[in-house]
């Protein structure tokens, strides 16, 4: 059997040291607060802002919910931002993606002060981290690290193999797995021989965005294999971009869907809540 990477319990503790950071401060009266934006009503959205203020709640982060019409203009988002960045008693801002097609994410998120960019989306934190500078980490490929480090999982001269370029997940996933001294490779979908490519990888990191789509003929004896995808299946059931069944029979560690990648994101984001009272008063 392989070791199950359990999202559930490393998320848990991540957040029990991020609610014992919070009543630190709570005690030198700082309160931590982060603004949370949703427009229009997309379910899954509905659902990922539900579950952070829920998680907010858990930690002692106060929450400021701003649910916006469908119809909101560019220039009403722009607006709401700036009054938000310019709150002192407002420490993270998230506007969750994706946005309506009347508006520039590249804009929105832009506009957002980097100090307050919990997401770690604006181009000041993606290019500080890039050259190893202090801001803040995107919490998806954060909280996978985390994964791997707490669960005794070696990544220094291993082959790690992201599949997915995105600016939120496989891009700076490979940085940050670089960043642990792993050998890193990026495929993605006009990779010549996506098999042979996988196959090499002691860690394969799957960010495809297709269900079920990584199996045993992907991923070597003995890797470590960690599923970012989030889908329903025929049954309706949630699975990853990773064919679990399948591939449990030839890996040595694996994370669950749901269960694994999933609550991680928002325990980092809770955590780069915390860290923006700290780089505030930097
Ligand atoms: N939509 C999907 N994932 C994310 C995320 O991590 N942050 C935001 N703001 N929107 C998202």
């Amino acid at each position: 059997m392989p070791q199950i990477i359990d999202g559930k319990i490393i998320s848990t503790q991540i957040k029990e040291e991020v609610r014992e950071k919070v009543v630190k401060l709570k005690a030198e009266g700082i309160e931590v607060t982060l603004a949370v934006i949703q427009v229009g009503n997309d379910p899954a959205s509905s659902v990922y802002v539900g579950n952070k203020k829920k998680a907010c709640e858990y930690v002692g982060i106060r929450s400021l919910s701003y649910e916006l019409p469908e119809t909101t203009s560019e220039e009403e988002l722009l607006a709401l931002i700036g009054e938000l960045n310019d709150k002192v008693d407002v420490n993270g801002i998230l506007v969750q993606l994706p946005l309506p097609g009347h508006i520039d994410e590249d804009k929105v998120i832009a506009a957002i002060s980097p100090q307050k960019d919990v997401d770690g989306f604006h181009p000041m934190n993606v290019g500080a981290f890039c050259i190893g500078q202090p801001g803040f980490l995107p919490c998806t490929p954060a909280g996978i690290i985390q994964l791997l480090k707490r669960s005794g999982i070696e990544t220094v001269g291993k082959e790690c193999v992201v599949i997915g370029r995105s600016n939120i997940v496989g891009k700076p996933m490979a940085l940050l797995m670089l960043g642990e001294n792993a050998t890193v490779t990026v495929a993605h979908s006009r990779t010549k021989d996506l098999q042979e490519v996988t196959k090499r990888a002691d860690i394969l990191i799957a960010a495809v965005g297709r269900p079920k789509m990584i199996t045993k003929e992907y991923v070597k004896d003995g890797a470590v294999v960690i599923d970012v995808g989030i889908h329903r299946d025929e049954n309706n059931k949630l699975c990853g971009d990773v064919d679990y069944d399948d591939v449990v029979a030839v890996c040595s560690a694996i994370t669950p869907v749901p269960g694994g990648v999933g609550p991680m994101t928002i325990a980092m984001l809770m955590n780069n809540c915390v860290e923006s009272v700290r780089l505030a008063s930097k």
